[in-house]
């Protein structure tokens, strides 16, 4: 049966490939299993979000806006607003925000809004930081572009160097995805970068989706965000998409709440795509993320737990592994020289699953920015987190 060719350009997951890897290894400690390797906050949820979800039983029944309800938008641009210091009217919930079912699937449809069937009259290119959220890479090579991976190395900060795309990449650049905080490194984007980021996208025509669902887990001060930059430009949005999540923010993945805010006019066209084929969110749903975003008093103890948890890793690792307190995110992103053999070994010796950095990564063997890497989610409560860190430290040490 003929089915669509450019899916066998997808790269399998990272976490079937890690699977894979582990299949057929037995740990051998005696212990319950620590699962390190998926970014999934084991955090509590606002005890809100099943009350309203309760409450809106009688609502089960009805379509939800697409395009998110009026107070979900309001509560989204308010949210902004605060975070970001932004002035009145800069984002309206009518013409610069759209509700997507968790920022997934959003950044992956964006891909068929923004990618053209070529630019400058050669092949368009969708240019990502390496290693990279698989999702980039989808959006890329399941709409019909080139998949442009740019390393983010220790020697770039762990960010893209933007100076160093070159010129006939940028000409056929359709889209950039940039992830600051960035999964998996916790880097962030300073103001700088963030302008320089969006003067590349103007002068080249092309998108810039800032994927900031980390921004509200930092270790020190706030991540400057994508809009905070337009704003030092003068306060236009042209050509930039910021993503936004409930999933880390405020420990509800399951809830499948984000939103996509920017540019009006690509905002109006993402609308318009919507209406087709977007995924809408359930109106009990909507309500507690509404009620989620207008909420401040659970995102800082929250914060605060992940910064005690960086402590007992610091405590740990400190000084070992090129440990280095993330800026932002929860992801530790530890150099153990090889990140498969790293994986395995925790695993068989002591029931602690992480990612090897190559899965989270394209390029073959040296050419792979993340084989040196392990990614580890700080995603449980402190004494597991403790004990996995002393399980690290003893097999990898
Ligand atoms: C960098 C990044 N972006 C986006 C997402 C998607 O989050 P969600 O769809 O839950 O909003 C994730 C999830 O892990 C992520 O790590």
């Amino acid at each position: 049966m003929p089915i669509n060719s450019r899916l066998a350009r997808l790269a399998e997951n990272p976490f079937s490939r890690l699977t894979g890897l582990l299949a057929g290894i037995e740990p051998r400690l005696n212990e319950p299993p620590i699962v390190m390797s998926v970014g999934e906050p084991q955090h509590e949820t606002p005890p809100l979000v099943a009350r309203i979800i309760a409450e809106g039983a009688a609502l089960w029944n009805r379509y939800p806006p697409y395009f998110g309800t009026p107070e979900y938008r309001a509560a989204c641009a308010a949210w902004l607003a605060r975070r970001y210091r932004l002035p009145d009217g800069m984002i309206t919930p009518e013409r610069h925000v759209l509700a997507l079912s968790g920022t997934k699937e959003g950044l992956f449809q964006l891909g068929l809004l923004a990618v053209p069937e070529n630019k400058a009259g050669k092949p368009a290119a969708v240019l990502f930081p390496n290693p990279y959220y698989l999702v980039y890479a989808g959006g890329a090579l399941a709409h019909g572009a080139e998949a442009v991976a740019l390393d983010a190395t220790a020697a770039s900060g762990f960010l893209p160097d933007l100076d160093a795309i070159r010129p006939d990449i940028l000409a056929r650049a359709a889209l950039f995805y940039l992830c600051a905080p960035a999964n998996p490194q916790g880097a962030v984007a300073d103001l700088a970068y963030l302008r320089k980021a969006i003067k590349l996208a103007r002068d080249w025509d092309f998108v810039l989706a800032v994927d900031e669902c980390y921004c509200e887990i930092y270790d020190r001060a706030p991540p400057t965000g994508a809009l905070e930059a337009c704003l030092a430009l003068g306060g236009d949005l042209r050509n930039v998409l910021v993503f936004h999540s409930l999933s880390k923010r405020s420990n509800a993945a399951g809830l499948r709440c984000g939103f996509v805010a920017g540019d009006p006019d690509l905002i109006a066209r993402f609308q318009q795509l919507r209406s087709y084929g977007g995924a809408q969110v359930p109106l009990p749903l909507q309500h507690a993320a509404t009620a989620l975003w207008n909420d401040e008093a659970h995102v800082e103890p929250n914060r605060a737990l992940y910064r005690r948890k960086l402590d007992i890793a610091e405590a740990e690792l400190g000084g070992r592994f090129g440990f280095y307190r993330p800026p932002g995110g929860f992801f530790l992103w530890l150099d153990v020289a090889d990140g498969e053999q790293a994986a395995k070994r925790l695993w068989r010796e002591a029931a602690l699953r992480t990612l090897p950095g190559a899965f989270t990564a394209s390029g073959q063997g040296s050419d792979n920015p993340g084989r040196r890497y392990i990614r580890v989610a700080l995603v449980h409560d402190e004494a597991t987190v403790e004990i996995g860190m002393r399980r690290l430290a003893q097999v990898l040490g």
